[in-house]
């Protein structure tokens, strides 16, 4: 087993393939398997990097099979069907995967299950995750498997330009900046927005009337239900506030209200504001339908993608362009007591307690949802080069058709 683990973009990918390239034509005998999180991914980041290392055209971007110097070499997307169905049953004597913390356990264990000629060798490249995550104790620290681990920082890619390498600092913080820029095994622990900070992340009033508003919805009969109204203005700072809060806890209020009674409430929440888009707990349904009875009609379902959703927001409110209004109280308390659940970390799955999380969902799920496309975090590597290259934005047009937009950037 050979690692390269370390901080985003600092060349473990390459080095990784340069040593696959040197394995592949040695004089093992087998078949070859290179994986990545996605058949695109894989292309983009292991298979045409590693054409253009030896000067060969690269295959078709779904072909699941190529050649190189007499050797088979299997090309996987996972997690897709057709690995699991091609790696069982398959002897191998070399396997690539890139992103190997994001690889399925299971897939991960039958390929392991693969390797079975002598000298077989994997090769694995990935940023850190928790200190729980399987790569790391099964894998890093087994004292019991020959396993060789290369760190990586950003100061080890040589072709970085220094100011990228500043820019991309800055883009992280807590325990993402542990991770991906100092490359660390480090636990989710505490508070999830422990940066908060009333002082900085609030503002006493709006600082306009916005041309622009979102909603966030996360609906609950038992448990509370919350709306949130986000202001989105490019030409004043901050550029997205929370501006208010409606909250209904069924269990303070002693009685339970009906779906058409809310979509009563989200009608008279949204009174008087240019609402271009609502975003709705995915599994609300009947409420959704009751929204739509009632009139309103540009509804949308969120999306749901926790773990990159507190990134964007984190990275919004570090950077001051997004702030909450002071009124919504209940908004400002939950930043506070919005924690990492810690049970739940230390068997490797990474996720915030279901506790004081109702104002953080609906927040997440509009701003997340809307602003989608426009997070660097979804775009090529070397789109994000350019990007912090320039120091500017980018064209929403060439973005890749696989990032799911929000409804109003077709
Ligand atoms: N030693 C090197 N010589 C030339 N180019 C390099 C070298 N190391 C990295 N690069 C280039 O730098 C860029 C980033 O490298 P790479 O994709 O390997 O990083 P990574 O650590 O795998 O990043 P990520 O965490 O985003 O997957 C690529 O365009 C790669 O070609
Ligand atoms: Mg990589």
């Amino acid at each position: 087993m050979n690692l390269w683990v370390g901080s985003v973009r600092s060349g473990k990918t390459w080095a990784a393939n340069a040593r696959i390239i040197k394995e592949i034509r040695s004089d093992i005998l087998g078949e070859a398997m290179l994986l990545g999180t996605s058949r695109d991914a894989l292309q983009r980041n292991v298979v045409t990097p590693l054409c253009e290392f030896i000067g060969i055209p690269t295959p078709a971007d779904r072909a699941n099979k190529m050649v190189l110097f007499d050797r088979v070499i299997h090309l996987l997307g996972a997690p897709d069907e057709r690995a699991q169905r091609a790696i069982t049953g398959s002897t191998l004597a070399l396997a690539g995967i890139d992103e190997g913390t994001l690889m399925p356990y299971g897939l991960f264990k039958m390929l392991q299950s693969r390797l079975s000629k002598k000298d077989a060798k994997c090769f694995i490249t990935t940023n850190p995750d928790s200190p729980f995550h399987w790569l790391k104790r099964e894998i890093i620290d087994n004292k019991e498997i020959d396993v060789k681990v290369f760190n990586f920082r950003l100061e080890d890619n040589p072709t970085l330009d220094p100011q990228f390498v500043e820019n991309i600092k800055k883009e992280y913080t807590g325990i993402w900046y542990k991770r991906y820029i100092l490359g660390q095994w480090v636990l989710a622990e505490g508070a999830v927005y422990d940066f908060f900070d009333e002082d900085l992340h609030t503002i006493l009033a709006p600082p306009t009337r916005a041309r622009e508003y979102i909603v966030g919805i996360d609906y609950g009969t038992t448990n509370p239900c919350v709306y949130v109204l986000i202001g989105i203005d490019t030409s004043q700072f901050p550029n997205m506030w929370c501006e208010k809060e409606y909250i209904f806890d069924s269990s303070i209020q002693n009685r339970q209200k009906s779906d058409s009674e809310y979509a009563e409430d989200l009608a008279h929440f949204i009174d008087g504001y240019n609402v271009t888009a609502i975003y709705v707990d995915p599994s609300a349904a009947s409420f959704k339908l009751e929204c739509r009875k009632a009139g309103i009609t540009n509804l949308f379902d969120a999306e749901n993608d926790v773990l990159n959703g507190i990134r964007f927001q984190t990275q919004h409110l570090q950077n001051g362009s997004y702030k909450i209004c002071k009124n919504c109280t209940r908004t400002i308390e939950e930043y506070g007591n919005y924690l990492w659940d810690i049970k739940a970390a230390k068997n490797g799955v990474e996720r915030p307690l279901k506790l004081h999380d109702h104002t953080k969902d609906a927040e997440r799920y509009a701003l997340f949802t809307h602003l989608f496309n426009r997070s660097p975090e979804r775009l090529h590597p070397e789109q994000i080069d350019q990007w912090h290259a320039e120091g500017q934005g980018y064209d929403s047009a060439n973005l890749p058709p696989f990032f799911r937009g929000s409804p109003y950037l077709s």
